[in-house]
């Protein structure tokens, strides 16, 4: 299950990669906004993140208008290593160097096919481990200091 959420900046790209994701035949939780009624993202990251956190959701994508915002809020919740990417080459190695478990968008910076491939280059890679696991460990060691 693939978690999804955007601020009012981000729900037109939002609602493209979530219709994107259904077809290519992912479950997808929508936690909204359902419409762009302006909304504050740190409300929106929030539960996209928790349902990463307590194993709802696999991964998690967020969007808002610069993905700024709501990857800085993302990555305030431990457990979290949200990455925000504008080209394929940073969401690919965020998932094989960072473990990314959730990746962020700016919907008012990327279009709809780029985004789909950011999105579909982080899905398809995999973490590399070894010596970038000691480097996740040491991020997570930050959230106690
Ligand atoms: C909302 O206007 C905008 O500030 C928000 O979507 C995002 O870009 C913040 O980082």
């Amino acid at each position: 299950m693939i978690a999804i959420g955007s601020d009012h900046g981000g729900f037109e790209l939002k609602e493209e990669i979530k219709k994107y994701l259904l077809q290519e035949g992912h479950e997808v939780k929508d936690f909204g906004v359902d419409s762009p009624v302006s909304v504050d993202y740190p409300d929106i990251a929030h539960p996209v993140c928790m349902s990463v956190i307590n194993g709802e959701c696999e991964k998690g994508i967020l969007v808002c208008g610069t993905g700024i915002g709501i990857s800085i809020a993302a990555n305030k919740i431990h457990g979290i290593r949200a990455a925000l990417c504008g080209d394929c080459f940073s969401a690919r190695m965020a998932k094989e160097h960072n473990n990314a478990n959730v990746i962020a968008l700016g919907g008012r910076v990327v279009g709809p096919s780029l985004a789909i491939e950011i999105v579909n280059a982080w899905l398809k890679a995999e973490f590399q481990g070894g010596r970038h696991q000691t480097r996740v460990d040491k991020i997570h060691s930050l959230e106690n200091k």
